[in-house]
């Protein structure tokens, strides 16, 4: 399946580009609305792009009253992501979204690169929305952790049914003449092609650790790179930056894998999965 990354697809503003899609994910929602951070919230970087959004979204109350109806019209499956501070928001959240039937899964975006004990949060955060709901749980984890492998295995274990690989690392970008942070808040996520070897490897090592289904996401531009995720483990692939320059990365991302796969004597690009892992990785690095 190919999947646009959280908030990186306005399907209400672009709903073609939405449809182009197997599956649309939706920006983060939180119990409250929030406004997120100043401007400036956005900058490039010669290796991907920065951002300091904040987690901007209307509040669950008004998402599932105003947004939803109108995100069932596009007739494409939605994922909501879910975050929160505590774990007890995320419950909130998925009994929210239990009974709405539009919601085809959450994804529990669990990726607060500050938190210091990522296994328990993870561990806490996963149970709580395990109970609160019967729908599949996706979790989006950070690659910025010791181990994403044991992180993984704490999520399986609490009940998730899938993971999302992988949400942005923390960045920084000076302002060439003055020197100060060209972001409000300072320092933001950065995405884009300087993510990719980060996000193969965490999606390569959550594949050994629990050989759970994974949306593969970091720096995909093209056929080849996303191919490379399948390869690494995941079973699907999601879009996120390469939205902002080209709207049409899905349908042209869709064209180049088959072809990427055809040109290995492949029918499908499902072939290469988890090829990576076929001669130890490990062993070939050593
Ligand atoms: C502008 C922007 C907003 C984002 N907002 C969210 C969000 O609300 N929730 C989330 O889980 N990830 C969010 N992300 C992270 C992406 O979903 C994705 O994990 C990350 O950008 C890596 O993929 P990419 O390199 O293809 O962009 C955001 C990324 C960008 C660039």
């Amino acid at each position: 399946m190919l999947l646009n990354a959280s908030g990186c697809l306005d399907a209400l503003t672009a709903p073609d580009v939405a449809r182009s899609l197997d599956v649309f994910v939706t920006k983060t929602v939180t119990p409250l609305p929030r406004e997120g951070n100043t401007p400036v919230r956005i900058a490039e970087t010669d290796v991907g792009m920065l951002n300091s959004i904040g987690l901007a979204n209307p509040g669950i109350d008004r998402f599932v009253t105003r947004s939803l109806p109108q995100l069932e019209k596009l007739g494409v499956p939605v994922w909501v992501s879910v975050g929160g501070f505590e774990a007890d928001d995320y419950a909130e959240i998925c009994s929210r979204l239990d009974d709405e039937a539009e919601v085809a899964a959450i994804e529990l975006n669990v990726s607060c690169p500050n938190v210091e004990a990522p296994v328990e949060n993870v561990t806490r955060i996963v149970a709580a929305a395990r109970l609160a709901t019967r729908k599949p749980l996706w979790a989006k984890l950070s690659p910025a952790v010791p181990d994403i492998g044991e992180v993984a295995k704490a999520a399986q274990t609490a009940g998730a049914d899938g993971l999302s690989l992988v949400n942005t690392v923390r960045g920084l970008k000076l302002d060439a003449r003055t020197l100060r942070p060209v972001l409000e808040p300072g320092q933001g996520g950065l995405s884009g092609p300087a993510l990719k070897p980060i996000a193969l490897a965490a999606v390569a090592s959550c594949y050994r650790a629990t050989a759970m289904p994974i949306v593969g996401m970091g720096g995909i531009q093209d056929g080849l790179d996303a191919l490379e995720f399948i390869a690494a483990g995941a079973q699907h692939v999601a879009l996120g930056t390469v939205l902002f320059a080209d709207p049409d990365a899905p349908s042209r991302i869709r064209i180049e894998l088959h072809a990427a796969a055809s040109e290995r004597g492949w029918n499908s690009s499902d072939d290469a999965y988890a090829i990576a892992h076929e001669e130890s990785l490990s062993l070939r690095t050593t």
